[in-house]
């Protein structure tokens, strides 16, 4: 293997931090220059294996803030505990590609970037249900082949959203964001489940509801199912947004893709083992009114044998939070989260994070994901 090409910014930084992947605009290494971090960067586009970043680290790193692709498990944390490391940031909001009981017997705190990305995925998840849903790749690839030769009434026939039932599995941030915003833009009713009821998103929708009653229009509601298939019966939509665990493992199967109604849409921008893609291509190929829309994998960069052939499917390489302003922000809360742990600042007290992103930075950590556990307060 090519040895991989590494850049140092602020060289005579006190603290040793690593980071794997270049990270998009400048504030971060800002935030890590002011807290008299040495910040070395990878610049190469594949992944890191074990034994590179274990090299990288060597004897001695306070810090590394990581990518979802790499495999974060015990021993890795062992040897940056080894080194004196004494953070990790996922440079993400999920962190299935992390042992986070690993971590903690190593003591080492583990961020992750949550609140910027929470609309930024809903709109992903919104574009890949219009695409599959108007059938909108398959027909720009109709149109590109040369196919269109005239209007006609029925070509291209998708689905009508406006006033039809959504269901969302995983209502946190961003399952919620999105919900709302397939209610309020398309005066949709909202079913879904979640291990606990998401208050507010039910009130949002109730309060919504009655402006829409005071205008003299039809109402929306939403309403928590007791099961997943209940969801899956009653939806013409369903967006996945839970996180990955053993718990939600093929959480989608052959038999609950089977509740669903024939010609209704799947999108996942979660994580791709949520779903059994292999059970989801054969559904896809039995079911042509079924469309998809997906931005995760099961195996990923892989595709199961047969997806890519489905014109009902609408597939993206995983960009669902790729928007600048996110990304800059998920690279300045890494930095952040690291920096702090570097410091010994506190946690931040708040779901709110925006004032990370510009003026001074807080001296706080926004986002450490075992700091229970480590007694970070
Ligand atoms: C991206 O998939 C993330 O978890 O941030
Ligand atoms: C988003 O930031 C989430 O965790 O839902």
């Amino acid at each position: 293997m090519t040895p991989k090409q590494w850049i140092i910014h602020n060289p005579d930084g006190d603290h040793r931090v690593i980071v794997t992947k270049e990270l998009p605009g400048t504030r971060w290494l800002d935030v890590l220059t002011a807290s008299d971090c040495r910040v070395e960067i990878c610049t190469s586009d594949q992944v890191l294996t074990f034994g590179e970043i274990s090299e990288r680290i060597g004897e001695s790193c306070d810090g590394v803030i990581g990518q979802l692709t790499e495999t974060w498990n015990a021993e890795l944390f062992d040897v940056l505990a080894t080194a004196g490391g004494r953070v990790y940031s996922n440079y993400a909001v999920g962190y299935n590609n992390v042992d986070v009981a690993g971590a903690t017997a190593s003591g080492i705190p583990v961020g992750n970037t949550p609140g910027v990305l929470t609309e930024t995925t809903a709109e992903m998840a919104i574009s890949l249900t219009f695409s599959a849903g108007r059938r909108i790749a398959e027909a720009d690839r109709f149109m590109r082949g040369g196919e269109y030769h005239g209007w006609l009434p029925a070509m291209f026939m998708g689905m009508r959203f406006h006033g039809g039932t959504v269901g969302v599995i995983g209502a946190g941030r961003i399952g919620a964001a999105y919900g709302r915003m397939m209610v309020e833009g398309h005066k949709m009713n909202l079913v879904y489940f979640d291990l606990h009821p998401n208050e507010s998103l039910e009130r949002y929708v109730s309060d919504y509801s009655e402006f829409l009653a005071e205008r003299g229009e039809d109402g929306v509601t939403a309403r928590r199912t007791e099961t997943i298939e209940e969801l899956l019966r009653v939806s013409d939509v369903v967006s996945v947004h839970t996180v990955l665990d053993e718990t939600t493992h093929h959480l989608i199967n052959a038999e609950r893709l089977a509740e669903m109604k024939p010609d209704a849409i799947l999108v996942n921008t979660s994580r791709g083992p949520v779903i059994d893609e292999a059970a989801l291509v054969a559904h896809c190929r039995t079911h042509p009114q079924f469309t998809a829309g997906l931005d995760v994998f099961e195996d990923e960069p892989a595709m199961m044998p047969g997806l890519a052939d489905l014109d009902n499917v609408v597939i993206v390489p995983h960009i669902a939070s790729a928007t600048r302003w996110t990304r800059e922000g998920m690279a300045t809360l890494a930095a952040a989260n690291v920096a702090a742990m570097v410091q010994g600042y506190p946690l931040w007290d708040s779901d709110d994070v925006l004032p990370f992103l510009s003026g001074d930075t807080p001296h706080a950590a926004p986002s450490i994901v075992n700091a229970a556990d480590l007694n970070i307060e």
